[in-house]
């Protein structure tokens, strides 16, 4: 028979406390139409293209009205057009010209694939408007305003704003408005922001099959800017997350976050790496950029609102900051030239931990409203320069790490080129390295082979794991049950070694899976298959990889206990299994190996309560019996507990429609004692729980 054997009076490999954090980007829209609790898609009309995305005509009756988006293209609009503007940052605008409004005549927005509407409950609506009651004075050295048949009102009418406009939350078919309220527009040329609330009736199933709308039965030219309409948040926060997402990452129990990314740090050009400078203070001073993933962010997530996750879900961040290199392989020379992005750099980890007092970015967090310095303790020099084709990040990251180490010498610098995995680019001048990242995107039977690969990682010379960014990549949107089980073998061989790897983050995090785009019958906001929580406007799911990733995290000890196995079943498997979800690049860099383990094990314990944690993954379609010996445990609790996630077939899996379809159960284990016999359920991931004393 099988046996693992436990050896407990050897438990003293610490467990990293830092093991297991998030990894974070704007991809698949994981902050706008994700955990950014903003409803209104494209709020300050800069998401164009020829239409203004998200945007609609409302016109019943016999209304005769029109939208048309102003300053979309500086170029093409007229001197008294660009005048719309409300600062430099809020420069595109929608008008709605009602010539007639028939029986109403408006704007809705459809959201991110849907507004969602719940009973009872109170969303807070704001938006700019301005008229033309009164033309401003000519201005621009009397120049009169230029004409421009694309800009030009349909319809020229004077005097028109003041009065009621109604604001609403209504179903798609235009049956049921669950919630309505009016302002009273003053009469003016003049931006004015106007808020209100807007509380919906009970007695309704919550939709997401809702639309915002603002609406007049008024004839009229309204400008508008900056539409917005927040739900309740997680903890209340002002500009705060969506709930039922934060909380499933707080159930995760993560030690920290990595953010701003991924390739959304970089940026597909030079100029549009993550701009943390605009992401901070009031929405109207933040303008968004064009992100990675091919749509517009909005920032209204930005670097406050990172630390305030960390805050909310008691993580550390771990930063990620911009190395002058970019996704179409443009990078900056180490130098001179590369100075000014160190100094942005230096100036963010000052944002972030700097005196709110004597340090100017220190300051600007106090005044941005938190006077305390956050916790931080890695700062990442840019996101997989392994791609830098020009050989220039030995420079740029020790240009970087130089500035930050003068500055800031608690700080430890990470390295995103990895040394084993790519020797041939590694950083090679300068002290050695603190800490390289790793990343892994992998099929499960990779997964299950790199269970053993920090067994041999040097423990005296090598650098600190961090192994930034990994998954397992089967099942779309998000993982299935196969995937899962090569996630928790790999994070056997992580724990096991987590004196080595000391930290690590599954990505991506999230994928909202709205409607299916017909060519790819893919959601059509996902960029990337294989994520761990799915959700559109309404629900939310945890894939079976989330259910991993909690069990692991919240059932762990500081000590690794040694284990030895003895008559370890194998599995086979063809060439055909083996390269599934390969690329030919992987394909090539790897020697498969036909053979592996049905099982992968990892114990540690917790030395303050006793507890001992044996998580074991059984990745073979039977059950497998095994004899567990605990040596030196001291007096043994004959209860424990078990947690399993198990499923009937490899893609088994999670959906938005059955969310609950993977999850761990938890129920008791007797007859524990230093020699017990459980079987491993086919296709699973237990943790067994042990007390001593
Ligand atoms: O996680 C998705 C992408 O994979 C990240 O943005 C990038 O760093 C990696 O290539």
């Amino acid at each position: 028979t099988t046996k693992l054997t436990l050896d407990l009076s050897k438990a003293t490999v610490p467990v990293s406390p830092m093991l297991y954090g998030l990894m974070t980007e704007e991809i698949n829209y994981a902050y706008d139409g994700g955990l950014y609790a903003e409803l209104i898609r494209n709020r300050i009309f800069k998401n164009n293209t020829k239409q203004p995305d998200g945007w609609s005509l409302i016109s019943e009756g016999d209304a005769k009205a029109a939208i048309q988006l102003i300053g979309a293209d500086p170029t093409n609009v007229p001197r008294n057009e660009r005048g719309h503007a409300i600062n430099e940052a809020l420069t595109t605008c929608l008008r709605l010209t009602v010539e007639k409004p028939g029986t109403r005549a408006g704007i809705a927005n459809s959201g991110y694939w849907g507004i969602p509407v719940k009973p009872g409950t109170t969303y807070d609506a704001s938006f700019y408007i301005k008229g033309t009651g009164q033309a401003p004075p000519a201005q621009f050295g009397n120049r009169p305003p230029q004409a421009n048949s694309n800009a030009a009102p349909i319809v020229t009418i004077a005097d028109n704003t003041a009065g009621p406009i109604t604001v609403s939350l209504e179903s798609n078919d235009g049956k049921t408005v669950f919630a309505s309220g009016t302002i009273d527009l003053i009469k003016s040329p003049y931006w004015k922001k106007y808020s209100l609330k807007l509380t919906t009736k009970t007695g309704f199933t919550a939709t997401k099959d809702a639309h915002f709308v603002i609406s007049t039965n008024r004839t009229g030219l309204y400008y508008f800017n900056l539409v917005s309409l927040f739900p309740p948040t997680y903890g209340n926060r002002p500009n705060g997350s969506r709930p039922d997402l934060m909380q499933m990452l707080v159930d995760m129990k993560p030690a920290f976050l990595r953010f701003p990314g991924g390739n959304y740090l970089e940026g597909p050009y030079l100029a549009d790496h993550f701009p943390w400078k605009t992401t901070l203070g009031p929405l109207e001073q933040r303008p968004g950029h064009p992100g990675s993933w091919g749509y517009r962010a909005t920032d209204g997530l930005g670097l406050l609102e990172f630390l305030g996750w960390c805050e909310d879900a008691h993580m550390e961040p771990l930063l990620g900051v911009y190395a002058g290199y970019s996704l179409n392989g443009d990078h900056v020379d180490p130098g001179p030239l590369l100075e000014p992005y160190v100094q942005d750099a230096l100036e963010e980890i000052e944002y972030i931990i700097g005196d709110a007092k004597t340090t100017y970015w220190g300051k600007r967090r106090a005044a941005d409203g938190h006077p305390a310095p956050f916790k931080l303790t890695y700062v990442e020099v840019g996101n997989e320069d392994w791609f830098d084709r020009s050989n220039t990040y030995d420079g740029r990251f020790n240009q970087f790490r130089a500035a930050i180490n003068k500055k800031y010498p608690q700080l430890k610098v990470i390295s995103t080129i990895a040394s084993k995995v790519y020797p041939t680019q590694k950083v090679t001048s300068g002290p050695p390295i603190d800490m390289e990242d790793e990343h892994y995107y992998q099929n499960s039977w990779q997964m299950q082979e790199d269970a053993f690969k920090y067994d041999n990682y040097d423990r005296k010379k090598g650098p600190k794991i961090f192994v930034g960014e990994w998954a397992t990549r089967e099942g779309s949107p998000t993982t299935n049950l196969i995937s899962a089980l090569g996630d928790a073998a790999f994070m056997t061989g992580m724990e096991r070694n987590s004196d080595v790897v000391l930290m690590s983050c599954f990505a991506p995090l999230f994928v909202n899976v709205n409607p299916k785009n017909d060519a790819t019958g893919e959601p059509s906001g996902m960029q990337w298959a294989s994520d761990l929580i799915g959700y559109d406007a309404l629900n939310s799911y945890g894939s079976p990889s989330y259910y991993v990733q909690s069990m692991f995290n919240n059932n762990i000890g500081n000590r690794v206990v040694p284990v030895s196995a003895t008559n370890l079943p194998m599995l086979h498997i063809d060439t055909a299994t083996l390269n599934k979800n390969l690329s030919p690049q992987q394909r090539r860099g790897r020697q498969q190996k036909p053979e592996r383990p049905s099982l992968y094990y990892v114990a540690t314990k917790d030395t303050k309560t006793g507890t001992i944690y044996i998580k074991v993954v059984n990745v073979a379609d039977h059950a497998e019996n095994v004899t567990l010996d605990l040596n030196g445990a001291g007096t043994i609790v004959s209860t424990g507990t078990l947690i399993e996630l198990k499923g009937d077939k490899p893609e088994a899996t999670n959906t938005i429609t059955d969310p609950k379809h993977i999850v761990p159960i938890t129920t008791n284990l007797t007859g524990i004692g230093k020699s017990f016999a459980h079987s491993f359920s086919p296709y699973s991931v237990s943790v067994i729980k042990i007390k001593t004393t």
